[in-house]
């Protein structure tokens, strides 16, 4: 039996030293009180938690310490293109967007993709016992049609300094976090730049 068009999801520990965990983590819990119009957008866009999506999505070029998240992140995606046989004709995968996320109790966020981009993924900061997962859909599923009922979803949980990385297209979820301790993640995009 062969396997063909696979997905591909990498799921690793990162190596982003401790110390610099916690001052990610440290500076993520700040940002809504500096983030006027990301607490707008977030109550808006993300029911009852806070993103930095729509007003700092670049935060590697906002505050230094994501700057080492970022160099570890690049050398990640472009180990998973190379590693699943993606190959850039010309131009090169860039970071497009690096944002934060804190997710209290009944926080979620809804099946959704990234169109513009190549890679995208999460840094895992802070994963409480009990968090809900990152949620992945079968892309085949809309094709299935007269096929007996089969599962298309697979639950992904991350342990803290963990990364998760997929392709972009790939529908994806957080179903609503059940904890009463804050789920606090780092997601990216990786474009490709056809310079
Ligand atoms: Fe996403």
């Amino acid at each position: 039996m062969k396997s063909l068009f696979s997905s591909h999801i990498e799921q690793k520990k990162l190596g982003l030293k401790p110390a610099i965990h916690q001052e990610l983590k440290r500076t993520i819990l700040k940002l809504p009180e500096m983030d006027t119009l990301g607490v707008k957008w977030s109550k808006k866009n993300y029911p009852n938690g806070y993103t930095s999506y729509g007003s700092l999505s670049n935060l590697d070029q906002q505050f230094s310490v994501f700057s080492e998240l970022k160099r570890l992140l690049d050398r990640e995606a472009s180990k998973f293109v190379k590693a699943i046989g993606i190959e850039f004709p010309r131009g090169d995968l860039v970071l497009s967007s690096l944002w934060a996320n804190v997710m209290p109790k009944h926080c979620y966020h809804a099946f959704h993709l990234h169109p513009n981009s190549i890679v995208s993924g999460t840094y895992y900061v802070s994963v409480p016992k009990g968090t809900s997962p990152l949620r992945i859909e079968d892309p085949r599923a809309p094709l299935f049609m007269a096929c007996p009922a089969r599962s298309i979803q697979k639950d992904l949980i991350a342990k803290e300094g963990e990364i998760i990385l997929f392709e972009s297209w790939m529908k994806h979820e957080v179903p609503p976090h059940s904890s009463s301790d804050l789920r606090v993640s780092v997601s990216f995009n990786y474009d490709w730049i056809q310079s």
